[in-house]
């Protein structure tokens, strides 16, 4: 690993989306949504019908499907951009999620990405300061209030956040967690720049010390 890597965690609608490609862009650095990687294969299951409980069964079809998350998220060549944010894909993605063999696949190709980029990396999800780069150069966390969590994610349901949460922080296999020496934000009523400027400023004050 020769560049320097932010790595974004945080809940659903905690911002990590927007404001790793906001960062991203502002330093011109690549960005890597991992969490589009985990619904492309939930759609991939969902659309060949295996059973999301098989865990042998999607394991093995993360292993070996092809996928894309720029310029659009795709799995073996269909594009599946807007699949991914549909409710079905909302209620089996933390199961596919908890999945190990499905983890540790997903895990494998998020380094070999980043170690093909030439530039800097924002990489966001749930365990990425925590379990996929633990050497990053700056943690960030990011959390917000439920109830603007919710309002964020759009057509999703406040339950169905608070389920995917419950799912993602209480597994066995890398849950959400925080990892210790993070910068921890809270954008409840933050807008975006300001958040970006924040860990754009902790990571010049990296650069200096
Ligand atoms: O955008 P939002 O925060 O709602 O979700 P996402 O980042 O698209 O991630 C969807 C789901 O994928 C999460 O609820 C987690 O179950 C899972 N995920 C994960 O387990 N590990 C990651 N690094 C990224 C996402």
């Amino acid at each position: 690993m020769s560049h320097e890597i932010i790595a974004i965690d945080g809940p659903a609608g905690s911002g990590k989306s927007t404001v790793a490609r906001a960062l991203a862009r502002a330093l011109g650095w690549a960005f890597l949504d991992t969490g589009a990687m985990y619904r492309a294969v939930t759609c991939e299951a969902l659309a060949r019908g295996i059973d999301v409980h098989d865990q042998a069964a999607v394991g093995a079809l993360a292993e070996s499907v092809a996928l894309t998350t720029l310029p659009r998220v795709t799995v073996n060549g269909r594009d599946v951009e807007e699949e991914i944010r549909t409710d079905q894909v909302n209620s089996a993605v933390s199961i596919v999620a908890a999945n190990p063999i499905v983890r540790q696949a997903m895990v494998a190709r998020q380094r070999r990405w980043a170690d093909e980029q030439q530039l800097g990396t924002v990489v966001e999800g749930r365990d990425i300061a925590t379990v996929v780069f633990p050497n990053a150069t700056l943690k960030v966390f990011l959390t917000a209030d439920l109830e603007e969590r919710a309002r964020r994610r759009g057509e999703e349901s406040p339950e169905s956040v608070a389920r995917r949460d419950q799912a993602d922080s209480t597994r066995v296999a890398s849950p959400l967690r925080q990892a210790d020496d993070a910068l921890v934000l809270d954008t409840t009523g933050r807008d975006v720049g300001e958040v970006v400027g924040e860990i754009i400023a902790c990571l010049m004050k990296l650069h200096l010390s």
